[in-house]
């Protein structure tokens, strides 16, 4: 949903934040989690107060610039200071580090369908139970709890485990959670002591109650209720369900009109650890900034070793590589991928040529045949009409006619509202070459349609050929199987990490692109204020709505294997993820196979992931040798972890230690002829089996593989193999920078058990 362009707007408000350095901001005050001096307290919320009290001038009340007291996603607090007093509040005995609050960005009748889910004996939904007995917590703009998806008919009662509340608020009480939405909660305070220097008329709940409808639409996805002939206007006809609609849902509301605070994020993630919930579900972040000085990563690492789930949006910043967020190992990232489904809007143009687009219009109405009008491309000055850009477009110039808005800078479905406001009749969207051939459709204020850049190119030379251009659009209806799909989404980010490149990431991709869900009834399909259209279900594009889509599926797994690990969780969904698109041909990016770094381990499949034969799992102390092996110092680890430890004596004992991980990323440095990875497979298929590596060699690389049959005489026994890199000669001068290839371990007599990991090799000379 949020673009570079946001992300860009960030850093440059941090910018303006600096020059004004003695005014009070948040920050996040990280403690020893067995502090010397905390024994001297009767309770955390004293100790934490402590620290504000010695920094700040005795008259004032430290509760005043206290915002947030934690305890389970991390030891320590959030505060406002100036910058002048963190000089003394750094030196205080037991403050690990201070981080300042960083602001995040949030970034399907049919998907479930379209990933295999069917109500066949064996499959993932009758095998876990639809995710019965499973908690999904969601982080994002909250829920509107009447919304059909929310009902919680057929519901098994509430886990007795469950710690969690029903917050009640403005619009949103007690009687709002059911058996289906078990709890709901709000964090605010991060949110408004950054929000009060800029003007606030926004009107938003103040309750858990979604004002946005980005929430309400995630949670849907990931454990939406079925409700029968869900449509957008006739559009996407169908039974809308989430991917575990038998799982709990549990909302935490931490973003809001202003984006999303990571001291609100850990606040909502500290209680959830405690609320009880198996997974959360986070459809947001920033920028890539490395583990230590993450948030979300920490936080994460928290919920991980409570045996939580952490499922995260990869972000929006794609094709540009090195752009994907939230690539903590120990959290699954998601990028995303297109559906088959497609809404057919195309343009025929007085010329006799037709450009293909897509639009959610509803088809009946007005312009369904087609009728022919002026069309105009106002590129006047630099007022920004080529935009739509609001009181851009003179009202004698596009009254009546089709108008050609470029797509970018901001909203697509604003751009609509431009130009009805403006007296225009149409809309085209053209894609820029930042968006190629990317189609998200919207539900548009007038008769519209969006085309890719190739398009565009055409339709614009044909504006400029002729004294009186025509042209218009036939909308199609819904046409579903007849593009290649899954492809990779245009937007959706890139690998390699740019904290961490020994991980690849992202790790799976899921649909993100015209996805339907749920969505509050006092907005209109567009979310824009002007609009006034009632629905209960809406389209969204993003790596926001691709997060869910696992985060149900993760739901699935552990409802069918209650004590798998998160590690194992992701494994499962890993090693089955599909590296082929529907026709059997490699997954598209554009024109061109997609690459490991766009795909991770591919496409996910939640009929595979139930039950994938053989799991990489991973215990908690297994990712503080991995830290070490990075070359993290102490203190940046004991921040992270929470674990005082010495990586010298780690790494003398554990000298060729790699991460236990599904998918190998392997990186050669100058003078570096090979490099050896161990791996350990545990099965959890069945007893007494045999399983054979095969392998598809990267280019310029030979893999060696010991031993290259691993046989298994029961269930839950483990067996290590050792993985050897060597890059051949000549290497150094290639042109291409990393190359590609897959192990995959592949189960003697039962061809269902296919245990794939992709490999990426980057040669990395100075
Ligand atoms: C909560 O809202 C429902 C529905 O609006 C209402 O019937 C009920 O009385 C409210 N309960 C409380 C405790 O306010
Ligand atoms: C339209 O034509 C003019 C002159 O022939 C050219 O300068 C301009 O770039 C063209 N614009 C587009 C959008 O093709
Ligand atoms: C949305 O769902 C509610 C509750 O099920 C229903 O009363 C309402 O008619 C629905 N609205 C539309 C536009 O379908
Ligand atoms: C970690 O341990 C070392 C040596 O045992 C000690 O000097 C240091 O203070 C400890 N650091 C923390 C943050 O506990
Ligand atoms: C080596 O790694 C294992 C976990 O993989 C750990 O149990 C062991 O303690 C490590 N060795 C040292 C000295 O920390
Ligand atoms: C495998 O391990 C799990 C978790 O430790 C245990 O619950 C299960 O019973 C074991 N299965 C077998 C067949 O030993």
């Amino acid at each position: 949903m949020k673009s570079n362009i946001q992300l860009f707007v960030f850093s440059l408000s941090l910018y303006i934040f600096s020059l004004h350095a003695d005014t009070l901001q948040t920050f996040i005050i990280q403690l020893h989690p067995h502090g010397i001096t905390s024994s001297q307290f009767t309770s955390k919320l004293n100790w934490h107060l402590s620290f504000i009290k010695q920094t700040i001038s005795t008259d004032e009340d430290p509760s005043s610039r206290l915002i947030y007291s934690y305890q389970s996603a991390m030891e320590g607090f959030a505060a406002q200071f100036a910058q002048s007093e963190l000089e003394y509040l750094q030196k205080l005995p037991d403050v690990i580090s201070i981080r300042p609050d960083r602001q995040h960005h949030v970034q399907t009748t049919y998907s479930y369908k379209f990933l295999g889910l069917n109500f066949v004996k064996g499959g993932a939904w009758y095998q876990s139970g639809f995710g019965r007995g499973t908690i999904i917590g969601v982080l994002d703009t909250g829920v509107w709890p009447e919304s059909p998806s929310f009902n919680d008919h057929g519901m098994p009662p509430i886990p007795t485990k469950w710690r969690g509340i029903c917050q009640e608020g403005q619009s949103f009480n007690s009687s709002n959670c059911n058996r289906k939405l078990i709890g709901a909660r709000y964090f605010t305070k991060g949110h408004i002591v950054a929000s009060t220097s800029l003007q606030s008329n926004i009107q938003e709940y103040v309750s858990p109650r979604d004002s946005h409808g980005h929430g309400t639409h995630t949670s849907s996805t990931a454990g939406g209720a079925s409700v029968q002939m869900a449509s957008v206007f006739g559009n996407g006809a169908g039974v809308a369900r989430g991917m575990a609609p038998g799982a709990h849902i549990a909302v935490y509301k931490v973003c809001w009109f202003n984006g999303c605070y990571s001291s609100d994020i850990l606040a909502a993630m500290d209680v959830a650890i405690r609320d009880g919930v198996d997974i959360l579900s986070l459809s947001l972040g920033g920028l890539p900034v490395p583990l230590y000085d993450d948030s979300i990563a920490i936080g994460s690492f928290r919920a991980m070793e409570h045996g939580i789930s952490v499922i995260c949006a990869a972000g929006n910043n794609g094709p540009i590589p090195s752009s994907v967020a939230n690539a903590a190992p120990w959290i699954t990232t998601i990028g995303a991928s297109t559906l088959d489904r497609r809404f057919p809007a195309i343009v025929h143009m007085s010329n006799g040529e037709a450009l293909y687009g897509e639009s959610m219009y509803p088809a009946n109405l007005l312009m369904s045949r087609g009728k022919e009008l002026e069309l105009v491309y106002v590129t006047d000055g630099d007022t920004g009409s080529q935009y739509c850009f609001r009181g851009s477009l003179p009202r004698e110039k596009v009254h009546g006619k089709i108008v050609v808005c470029d797509r970018g800078v901001y909203g697509r479905a604003e751009k609509g509202q431009v130009v009805k406001e403006a007296g225009g009749a149409a809309m085209i969207l053209a894609n820029t070459e930042i968006n190629l051939e990317e189609d998200s459709v919207d539900v548009h204020v007038l008769p519209a349609t969006s085309i890719g850049f190739a398009e565009s190119i055409h339709l614009k030379a044909y504006i400029n050929s002729t004294m009186r251009p025509q042209a218009r659009i036939v909308f199609g209806g819904t046409v579903i199987g007849r593009s290649r799909a899954p492809a990779v989404a245009q937007f959706s980010a890139r690998g390699p990490s740019f904290t961490n490149p020994s991980i690849l990431k992202p790790d799976v991709i899921a649909p993100g692109v015209n996805i339907i869900a749920a969505w509050p009834q006092n907005l209109g399909p567009t979310g824009l204020p002007e609009d006034t259209r009632r629905v209960n279900f809406t389209v969204m594009s993003g790596t926001s709505m691709a997060c869910p889509h696992v985060g149900g599926i993760a739901a699935l797994v552990r409802s069918a294997h209650p004590k798998w690990s998160p590690a194992a969780i992701k494994s499962a969904i890993m090693t089955t993820a599909e590296v082929t698109d529907h026709s059997g041909k490699p997954i598209l990016d554009g024109n061109e196979p997609a690459d490991v770094f766009a795909t991770g381990s591919g496409q996910v499949n939640p009929d595979k992931a139930i039950n994938p034969g053989l799991i990489y799992d991973i215990r908690p102390d297994e990712y503080v040798n991995h830290l070490c092996s990075l070359g993290y110092k102490r203190s940046e680890i004991f921040s992270i972890t929470h674990r005082n430890v010495s990586c010298l004596d780690i790494m003398r004992t554990n000298r060729s230690f790699s991460l236990n991980y599904p998918s190998i990323s392997v990186i050669f440095k100058e003078g570096m002829g090979s490099k050896m990875f161990t791996r350990r497979l545990t099965n959890v298929g069945s007893p007494n089996s045999i399983y054979s590596v095969e392998i598809i060699e990267p280019e310029g690389v030979k893999v060696i593989v010991k031993p290259q049959r691993l046989i298994f005489k029961h269930i839950n026994q483990s067996l290590s193999y050792r993985v050897w890199f060597v890059s051949r000669k000549g290497t150094k001068t290639r042109r291409m920078s990393f190359t590609q290839g897959h192990l995959t371990w592949v189960h003697s007599s039962n061809a269902f058990y296919k245990v794939r990991s992709p490999i990426a090799v980057a040669w990395k000379y100075k």
